[in-house]
């Protein structure tokens, strides 16, 4: 919700894992109510009418939209975390809606224009990790240099990402993952040309 991504752009998290944001994504471009694949222990409170929870998931469902095309890919190195990210997907009601990827990062790219990519990529923090991570960072890069009209957004606690992605952010947002002290990077891709009045 930090970022410039509307449902009708394409959509890439580089860093899947599980698949959260991909997920989130999807749920957002198709306004579908958070939990409403769910059950809540309230449903079960005898003093609470059930036609609350009726009329609730009768206005999501009105509010939902599900022909909202959507163009959400999730990628990740490890092919466990890919199985894992699909396996949400469906949980979460989504279906192959998503498309799941086995790729690293440095080998991501497409013809497709004006994207956005977001991801949580590792931070680097454990012992021993910070030389990969940081030799990650710059093959994101020069993956990414290319991608001149998507905009970028990357989430890490480490304060010399902009010095190893080899450019410096748009803007950064300071966040906290959990307790880690992180910054939201901000790479805004070039806008797509106007179109000509009265055409
Ligand atoms: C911090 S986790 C992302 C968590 C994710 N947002 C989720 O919902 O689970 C970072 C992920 O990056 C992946 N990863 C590490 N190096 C990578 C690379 N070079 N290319 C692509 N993915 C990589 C790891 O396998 C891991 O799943």
């Amino acid at each position: 919700m930090l970022t410039n991504w509307k449902p009708d752009k394409p959509f890439i998290d580089p860093f899947c894992g599980s698949g959260t944001i991909p997920i989130e994504a999807a749920l957002i471009g198709q306004n579908i109510a958070p939990g409403f694949n769910r059950e809540f222990v309230s449903e079960t409170w005898s003093w609470m009418d059930s036609k609350v929870w009726d009329e609730a998931r009768i206005e999501a469902e009105d509010l939902a939209d599900y022909d909202q095309y959507l163009d959400i890919t999730g990628c990740d190195i490890d092919h466990r975390m890919v199985d894992i990210a699909k396996a949400n997907s469906f949980e979460a009601g989504l279906g192959d809606l998503i498309e799941f990827k086995q790729m690293q990062v440095r080998d991501i790219s497409t013809r497709k224009e004006y994207g956005v990519i977001v991801g949580n990529p590792p931070y680097g923090e454990r012992l021993g990790e910070k030389k990969a991570v940081e030799q990650m960072y710059r093959e994101m890069g020069q993956a990414f240099k290319k991608l001149d009209t998507w905009s970028v957004y990357m989430i890490t606690s480490n304060p010399d990402f902009e010095q190893h992605y080899g450019k410096p952010a748009t803007k950064k947002r300071k966040l906290f993952n959990g307790f880690i002290r992180a910054d939201l990077y901000q790479y805004w891709g070039k806008r797509p040309p106007r179109q000509p009045q009265g055409e």
